[in-house]
């Protein structure tokens, strides 16, 4: 790859790239070039960026892939710059067993266009009681596991989930939502079982990644626990930074879009390096479901030009720690040899265009969701080519 603006966490050149096979094998200006494939980017104006990795991806696969697939998911992945996804396991059945995650991750690593880690759940069947399959687990066999669309509301189930965890070497990713206020509050619905589970986290020495926070006592309270020496860790999605409630008249989705405070308190934390990744919650339903109340959206093929747009175009954040967001620290988490652009790191790249707005169509999407408040919505940041392990899609 010639020519082109070379961006990642510690770089940022007008340069070439040296792809082969599936790794990059050189990164300079004016690399010398012998009988191999050349794309000249000259006259372009593109940047290239390592490939994004997403931690809250719904596939919906088995059994609800009427939504989504594992083939869709892939394609919407790639279509958005994504080349690996960690996938929520609340499909049907469940995945709760080590079966269902190396089935899931066998096939979206036949498809071959991404990487997929699967998550387990935390309670069988996400029921919220029985934690016999995690007790089971060997060491190392897991990197996470969560009940994500919903919180574990007994507490002393949740105490007994962080010691398992941290005897395992398992990091809990966190849906944080009381359900005793799913229906009459939801800001006190996530902030409460965040604070909740920080105080266990730091009574049991455990571990815990907060998915998808969305207000600024969440945000706060995760800041200051940080500033203890807690473990905690934290994501934040691109959809609960580029709207209020009102703005998208309330499309559903949990947590709920909120108020212009909770933004700002979001972005603040994303400067101020409390949260280490921007995930999507890539939640596909189909039209009818929405209709009768599914909460979630697609998020895959539209993240980056949101961020962009809103975080980099609006002045609050450089492009370098955007990709950082995206791809350095979501790939860190998940162990993988990506999200840098050097010698020795997967070609896991996307090559971006910046300069033009365009207008987002869900009629374009590879997934089968079409199910986001933003079509129409016109941003900057679109992906011209993602190239997943040195192939150019
Ligand atoms: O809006 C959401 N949709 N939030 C979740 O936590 C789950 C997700 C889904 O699975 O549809
Ligand atoms: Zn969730």
């Amino acid at each position: 790859l010639k020519n082109i603006h070379i961006v990642d966490d510690q770089r940022d050149l007008l340069g070439d790239v040296r792809i082969k096979d599936e790794l990059i094998t050189e990164v300079g200006a004016n690399l010398s070039t012998e009988n191999e494939e050349i794309i000249d980017f000259s006259g372009k104006n593109y940047y290239l960026l390592p490939a994004f990795t997403d931690l809250h991806v719904h596939f919906r696969d088995p059994g609800l892939t009427h939504k989504e697939d594992v083939n869709t998911g892939s394609h919407a992945a790639i279509h958005g710059g994504y080349t690996a996804v960690n996938l929520m396991p609340n499909t049907k059945p469940t995945c709760s067993s080590m079966e269902i995650v190396k089935d899931v991750e066998r096939r979206v690593e036949e498809i071959g266009l991404i990487y997929a880690n699967q998550t387990l759940s935390m309670t069988k069947n996400l029921e919220g009681k029985d934690i016999e399959h995690l007790k089971a687990l060997k060491k190392g066999e897991i990197l996470f596991v969560t009940d994500d669309g919903k919180g574990v509301q007994d507490d002393h189930l949740m105490e007994e989930i962080f010691n398992i965890c941290k005897e395992k070497d398992i990091t809990i990713m966190c849906h944080a939502e009381d359900s005793r206020y799913s229906a009459t509050d939801m800001r006190i619905a996530e902030n409460n079982m965040t604070f909740r589970d920080i105080k266990l986290c730091e009574k049991t020495n455990g571990n815990i990644h907060f998915c998808h926070v969305s207000t600024k006592e969440a945000i706060d309270a995760i800041a200051a626990a940080q500033a203890k020496g807690v473990r905690v860790s934290c994501e934040v999605t691109p959809h609960h930074l580029s709207a209020t409630g009102d703005e998208v008249n309330h499309y559903r989705v949990n947590p709920p879009f909120r108020e212009k405070e909770d933004i700002d308190a979001l972005v603040k934390a994303i400067q101020d390096g409390v949260v280490c990744a921007i995930a999507t919650d890539h939640a596909p339903h189909t039209a009818e479901d929405k209709r009768n109340g599914s909460p979630g959206m697609v998020g895959l093929e539209v993240a980056f030009p949101l961020c962009y747009t809103k975080l980099v175009k609006g002045g609050f954040i450089s492009l370098q720690k955007l990709v950082q967001l995206m791809s350095t620290n979501p790939s860190e988490m998940m162990k993988l040899n990506k999200g840098e652009i050097k010698p020795g790191k997967l070609a896991d790249l996307v090559i971006a265009d910046l300069d033009n707005p365009f207008i987002i169509n869900a009629e374009e999407f590879q997934s089968k969701g079409r199910n986001t408040p933003f079509n129409g919505r016109k941003v900057f940041g679109k992906i011209v080519h993602t190239i997943s392990r040195g192939r150019v899609y």
